[in-house]
């Protein structure tokens, strides 16, 4: 789906989550939403938290899940993506703390595997996600499911690659503090969502959007799965859409 306009794109995308919030609550079951960070959902979180003020959207029955989160890295460090779900959505609406899941990583490598397990568990005892929202990395990434990653793959620790950590630079200073690694659910949890999203806004984003959509699908590109997926959508600002 294209708009010309980033804002328009975002509150597309804001306003399909709030309906299946309102939908679930209807039915009087929990929200499974899966969440991404990163500068591209920022106005979505923007129209959810203006819903939540102006037309008391409401938050008590979501429960969510983060794609990822640096390791290692202090839920309090400001490039945290705890920091982030804090300061952009959470703390403006009425989610319950309990109800918010980011992958942890304070603690040994040893605990991860299992930590990762349990963080699948709790997904798949929810009945899995009903809605995954993504951005996209320049070099394809989703999550930090970086080029490479199997399509099968599960939550677990994962190597950021050179173009992500370059990207990451800004926010952490210099490229010797941006960590090596993070903790990322897998493809294959992505793919099994009842609804995906992924929101690509802006020209750096085109040339990876015309090999996402139009490209091979490849392992290379972890985000052309979705070409593949029937509850994928692709939703597109001018910018990113560049010449598709
Ligand atoms: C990070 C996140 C991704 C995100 C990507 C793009 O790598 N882990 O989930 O999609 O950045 O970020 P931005 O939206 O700022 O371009």
């Amino acid at each position: 789906k294209l708009f010309s306009e980033a804002q328009q794109a975002s509150l597309y995308v804001a306003h399909q989550i709030a309906n299946l919030i309102n939908e679930k609550e209807k039915q009087g079951k929990p929200a499974v939403l899966g969440l991404a960070t990163g500068n591209t959902p920022k106005g979505v979180y923007q129209e959810l938290i203006r819903l939540h003020q102006n037309e008391a959207l409401s938050f008590k029955n979501v429960i969510s899940f983060n794609l990822d989160e640096y390791y290692p890295i202090l839920p309090d460090d400001q490039q945290s993506y705890t920091y982030f779900m804090r300061q952009f959505l959470f703390k403006h609406v009425d989610i319950k703390p309990e109800h918010t899941h980011i992958p942890h990583t304070d603690f040994s490598e040893e605990g991860i595997a299992q930590y990762c397990q349990e963080y699948e568990d709790k997904i798949e005892s929810l009945g899995g996600l009903d809605l995954q929202l993504l951005g996209i990395g320049r070099n394809g990434h989703i999550g930090f499911n970086e080029p490479g990653s199997s399509f099968e793959s599960k939550t677990r620790l994962v190597h950021l690659n050179s173009v992500t950590r370059e990207d990451a630079k800004a926010a952490f200073g210099s490229m010797d503090k941006v960590p090596q690694k993070a903790i990322s659910i897998g493809v294959d949890t992505i793919s099994k969502a009842k609804k995906i999203i992924l929101l690509a806004l802006g020209k750096r984003k085109s040339d990876i959007m015309k090999l996402a959509i139009h490209g091979d699908v490849t392992t290379q590109v972890p985000a052309s799965i979705l070409q593949t997926l029937p509850q994928a959508e692709f939703v597109l600002d001018h910018g990113a859409a560049g010449e598709i």
